[in-house]
């Protein structure tokens, strides 16, 4: 049950029109559809049957052109409907009855608490009614929604509402049209009890639009932030991109139970709560920026997702790429441009190069899949994203604007591929980007291997530059990518230098766009005074791996000089990073005493940002260092790390203190740039100096921990303190759960940080939160923040000699394929990663996948994810 690209065949039927009657209860749902039906003239195959999607769907009524369909006319399967000998243009009538309260899969049409709520990317719609669940079938919604109007007040679907009926027996009744054109993955509908905060905003063209974020009724009073985040989206997107909102209402609504962040429903975004609720005391900064940045997300996917959508769920990431280029670019506008590149590059060196590492490696645009939800992945979102940036990159700001309305210009109103942006580009570039392309067909992180040659009597400095990409599953073989590789020269003061490259007639900008396309190249750099020191992959130009000699005396010189902040960091990071391998191989080995210099300098720096700052001093994580080593020693990497950090609280102990005293963030708690980069670079600050077990310091934590404000240094304090056997630490936590016991997002916190705790005893003690009150295995947000943090965020112990996490893992695995595929087939990708590990723990997690695997009933889900992962042992 493999799909593939190459199998791709326009519809044979088109969907005019669709109108819903959804009839909302407690026992059982009934959908009655009406479909307009043709012929697609562009079809390329023509069969008399007419075959449409549909799954645990039972039917009640089925009638083609007002008449009753025999039942020799049909045939009912678990995955559709095949409707014999049909006439070229008819119409369609069915009625179903579905179970929504019975949807664990949280997937189609379901219960969330009280509320009926839906998510039908990416083939939910199916669950609902029979239906051509495919993308590049788009057609006009009429929905009529009918409930009990006690337990059902508020009843929303896309497009404009009609007036309310009302109806005997306490039932109501509304329909909601949706003039424009939409694949049935973009259909939504919420049913319940829900308090809304609303607000207006003028399009530039100047359409009044309502703005409405619908919430349950206790969550009303956090809600200000997402409203704000909405209005500053819809204008940025004005402003940068010339796209205004095109409906008289947009409506947000917040569900407790959702598989991922939100979802793009035309007009009628669904969110997980975690993404709309924040007020200071419950919400951390970077809740806040995740709020502005997921709300930002689903507005901009009216345009790049929803005027213009995907030809089938290969090209997902024309719509899922480009908008994360938005929504990253959208959030550098608002907060601080270079931490947010530094976040944005940690994220995909974390976990897309070690997805592109592994067995699970796909292209951009993959060109097979058992199921589609399994490739929501970093690959498809972020390197996407990167994909996209590097267009930017090599056409310029203007050109990629130009490139950007040509295709909205072109494309509107159709479901098109990744291709056809790409030639959008290529047409605004006037250039062929035809080798560029390989970055949506080949998987795999490139890496260049560069030199440098200084000749003196020249004056000339001669990069080579050679590329390589390692195989992937399937993939053995690689042509070369066209990478833009943005790279300056520093003299020896640290100045940038202007660059002349050979046959240039003036000096240009200090930072070149080199564009790489061959296997091997060589740039030579005229004019040039003093052996430079090369200022590589500046903003993080291409998505690729940089190797290049360093010495540790040119990191330090890049770290305290590049022009590029981001580069900085890098300098930083790699530096570090060269550190703790070392000291993974040798305990004993010396720290360069100036890399504690140049920690010290930074820190005392008064001039510099205190949120770059806090991002250059922070050490790689654990399993970022894990993907650099050959085999991962998990042991040896947690110890050095503690070992450094250990290190550099003492030698620093003195600068760390005055910058957690300096930096203290006074009155009334506000989220922006200057505040978040003062709490962080504080918080950052505590934590090196909990390292020292000093008693003045775990008094200075607790007393965070009780003064604190803001969620942010509340739960920053509440984690150092129960990595730690204090006295103290079992009572704060038990009095933080008593404190947000009726606040699940807070209670996700509390568990979370218990789960990475770096105590010996987390395991255990995560196996009994299972069994707390507050935890539920169907809550997705639960399982993300009790399994999840522990899985992904304490390697140490998740991977525990013993095996003990392994099992732990798979247990749960498991139970929750019995209930949601979707967060299953999520949480088992944590164990694919095993050839990384030495030989024991390898057959330890390989145990529990064929476990897994040989579990009858598994999921389609959980096996294509398990499957592979054993495959390309
Ligand atoms: N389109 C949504 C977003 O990125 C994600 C929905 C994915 N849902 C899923 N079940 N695969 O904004
Ligand atoms: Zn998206």
């Amino acid at each position: 049950s493999t799909v593939y690209l190459k199998d791709y065949l326009p519809p044979e039927f088109l969907i005019d029109q669709v109108m819903l009657w959804f009839d909302l209860d407690e026992t059982e749902t009934r959908v009655r559809s009406r479909l307009e039906l043709r012929r697609n003239p562009a079809a390329q195959s023509r069969s008399p049957d007419l075959r449409l999607h549909g799954e645990q769907l039972e039917l009640i009524s089925l009638s083609l052109d007002g008449q009753p369909v025999a039942p020799a006319g049909y045939l009912q399967d678990d995955e559709g409907l095949t409707v014999r000998q049909v006439p070229d243009q008819f119409v369609l009538e069915s009625e179903v009855r579905i179970l929504p309260q019975q949807n664990t899969a949280l997937e189609g049409l379901y219960k969330s608490g009280g509320l009926f709520c839906t998510q039908c990317e990416a083939e939910g719609f199916r669950k609902i009614t029979w239906y051509l669940d495919r993308p590049d079938v788009m057609s006009r919604f009429t929905t009529t929604i009918c409930a009990d109007k006690q337990r059902y007040p508020v009843l929303l679907s896309n497009g404009n509402p009609s007036d309310t009926v009302e109806l005997e027996d306490g039932r109501h009744r509304i329909t909601w049209t949706d003039p424009f054109p939409k694949p049935a993955y973009l259909f939504a509908l919420v049913a319940g009890d829900l308090r809304a905060i609303e607000d207006s905003h003028t399009t530039p063209s100047g359409r009044e639009v309502t703005l409405r974020i619908y919430v349950e009724p206790e969550n009303i009073d956090k809600c200000d932030h997402a409203m704000a985040s909405l209005k500053r989206a819809m204008a940025w997107d004005e402003q940068q991109y010339g796209r205004e909102y095109d409906l008289d209402i947009y409506m947000i609504v917040a569900v407790n139970d959702f598989n991922m962040g939100a979802m793009e429903n035309k007009g009628l975004n669904i969110f997980n709560s975690k993404f709309v609720l924040a007020s200071p005391a419950t919400a951390t900064d970077r809740d806040f920026q995740g709020i502005e940045s997921v709300i930002a997300h689903e507005y901009f996917h009216n345009w790049t997702g929803n005027r213009i959508t995907c030809r089938d769920w290969f090209q997902l990431s024309l719509k899922e790429g480009l908008t994360v280029f938005r929504d990253q670019e959208f959030s550098a506008d608002m907060g601080s441009r270079g931490v947010k590149r530094i976040e944005d590059v940690r994220l995909l060196r974390a976990h897309q190069f070690a997805e592109d590492a592994g067995p699970m490696a796909h292209p951009v645009r993959p060109d097979s899949y058992m199921e589609i939800n399994n490739f929501y992945t970093v690959t498809v979102y972020e390197k996407g994203a990167e994909v996209v940036r590097m267009q930017a990159n090599l056409l310029g700001p203007e050109a990629f604007r130009g490139g950007t309305d040509l295709y909205f210009e072109r494309f509107d109103g159709q479901a098109v591929t990744t291709d056809d942006f790409v030639q959008c580009m290529a047409d605004a570039g006037q250039r062929d980007l035809g080798q560029f392309k390989r970055w949506y067909s080949q998987a795999g992180t490139p890496e260049l291997t560069i030199q440098g040659v200084y000749d003196a009597a020249q004056q000339t400095y001669t990069l080579t530059v050679e590329q390589h990409c390692p195989a992937t599953p399937g993939q053995p073989d690689k042509e070369p990518f066209l990478i833009p590789l943005a790279v300056g020269l520093l003299d020896d003061r640290g100045t940038d230098l202007a660059l002349r490259l050979a046959g240039d007639s003036d000096p240009g900008p200090t930072t070149r766009m080199l564009e790489i396309s061959e296997p091997r190249q060589q740039f030579v750099f005229e004019q040039v005074p003093v052996a430079p020191v090369p200022s590589l992959l500046r903003g993080f130009s291409a998505p690729v791996k940089v190797r290049f000699d360093y010495s540790n005396e040119q990191l330090m010189f890049l770290m305290a000089h590049d022009s590029d902040g981001f580069s900085r960091w890098d300098a930083a990071q790699t530096l570090a990073q060269r550190i703790l391998l070392q000291l993974v191989d040798d305990p004993d080995s010396l720290v360069p005493e100036g890399f504690v210099q140049a920690f010290r300098q930074a820190l005392q720096d008064s001039a510099s940002d205190p949120a770059l700052l806090a991002e250059v001093l922070t050490l790689p994580a654990e399993s970022y260092l894990g993907d650099q080593m050959a085999e991962v020693d998990v042991e040896g990497i947690h110890r050095a790390r503690e070992q450094l950090k250990t290190l550099l609280a003492s030698e620093l102990k003195t600068e760390l203190l005055a910058v957690y005293r300096d930096n203290e963030v006074t009155g009334e708690y506000r989220p922006d740039a200057d505040a978040i980069g003062r709490r962080s670079l504080r918080n950052l600050a505590l934590g090196y100096l909990m390292q020292l077990e000093d008693q003045a310091i775990q008094a200075l934590c607790i007393a965070q921990y009780r003064a604190g404000n803001n969620m942010t240094d509340v739960i920053t304090a509440l984690s150092l303190l129960a990595d730690r056997d204090i006295p103290e630490t079992a009572e704060l936590l038990e009095g933080f759960y008593q404190q947000w016991r009726d606040d699940p997002l807070v209670l996700d916190k509390w568990f979370s940080l218990q789960a990475m705790s770096k105590r010996p005893d987390t395991l255990e003690r995560v196996k009994g939160l299972l069994d707390h009150p507050a935890f539920s295995i169907a809550n997705p947000n639960k399982v993300r923040s009790l399994i999840g943090a522990f899985c992904s965020g304490n390697p140490v112990r998740f991977h525990a000699a013993d095996g003990a996490g392994y099992r732990f893992l798979s247990d749960r695995v498991l139970e929750l394929d019995q209930l949601n595929p979707q967060v299953a087939a999520r949480m088992v990708r944590l164990m694919t990663r095993w050839q990384r590990y030495d030989p024991a723990r390898q057959r330890l997690m390989q145990t529990q996948l064929e476990r897994i695997l040989h579990t009858s009933g598994v999921s389609r889900d959980v096996y294509e994810i398990v499957s592979k992962s054993l495959e390309h042992a």
